[in-house]
């Protein structure tokens, strides 16, 4: 069952998407060569707990972490570690998501550590611009797979490949409630889009197959011929005005890197 959110709802969880926005900012001055991912998990508990919000994913389905954070060929849930530094030259993909007064946020983003080569900076743009792709056509009267549609038509016309087994999600008072949204497929299928719908919208976009592999820790996703994969997610309302970004933050990778 999908359910339509009030507007007091929406502003909940708009409320919510500002708490991960502002960590994910905060997050992002803090990446340089050196830094662990555990540091950067350290850091996301620190500021969510001054917040007054709780990590949406600790303790999900045992995941142990606040934070997911993944480098380079990890595609999705890298699991901070005080192994894994970053060095110029990596991206990195962070995801976090927040649950306030009963309503969650979730957002992601990929940035360069340092200088990254050009085909690491095409790849993240691709990425995010397909997810705009996708929030454009977020709209009342659409079919939810014209969101999936626009975001895989644009990817693979400029050469990348959409991971599968990971979607996005309908969220709201849980970190995922339906519908699932898949980054793939025809147009014109599934429900019908309506005002009141709140949707995580994720691509995870690989430089090269789309095949995944998750480790032996049980989370950590990495691309199977471990060539470099990125991610964005916005949490998003469907409005009688269209589509409103809840997670929206000052600067686009595009904007700032591009
Ligand atoms: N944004 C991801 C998702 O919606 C993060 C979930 S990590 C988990 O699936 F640990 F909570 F599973
Ligand atoms: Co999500």
């Amino acid at each position: 069952m999908i359910i339509l959110r009030s507007r007091a709802e929406i502003e909940k969880i708009r409320t919510s998407c500002a708490i991960v926005a502002e960590i994910l900012d905060r997050l992002v001055e803090q990446i340089k060569p050196g830094v662990t991912t555990l540091d950067l998990n350290a850091i996301s508990e620190d500021l969510t707990s001054k917040k007054r919000a709780r990590p949406a994913f600790k303790g999900y389905h045992g995941y142990p972490y606040a934070l997911c954070a993944s480098v380079n060929e990890e595609v999705v849930h890298g699991m901070p570690s005080k192994h894994r530094r970053l060095k110029a030259g990596d991206i990195i993909s962070l995801d976090y998501g927040v649950v306030f007064d009963g309503y969650f946020g979730d957002a992601a983003l990929t940035v360069p550590v340092g200088e990254i080569s050009e085909a690491a900076v095409k790849l993240c743009t691709v990425t995010e611009e397909c997810l705009y792709e996708g929030i454009a056509k977020a709209v009342a009267g659409n079919r939810l797979s014209d969101i999936s549609h626009a975001i895989q038509d644009y990817v693979e016309q400029r050469g990348y490949s959409v991971v599968r087994e990971f979607v996005g999600h309908g969220i709201g008072q849980h970190l995922h409630e339906s519908p699932q949204v898949p980054n793939y497929g025809p147009p014109g299928r599934g429900v019908r889009l309506k005002p009141g719908m709140v949707l995580a919208i994720e691509p995870m976009i690989n430089a090269g197959q789309a095949d995944v592999q998750v480790l032996e820790d049980q989370w950590t996703a990495v691309t199977l011929d471990r060539e470099l994969s990125a991610h964005f997610e916005h949490t998003i309302a469907v409005t009688e005005n269209g589509p409103l970004i809840l997670s929206k933050r000052e600067n686009r990778f595009t904007k700032l890197y591009g």
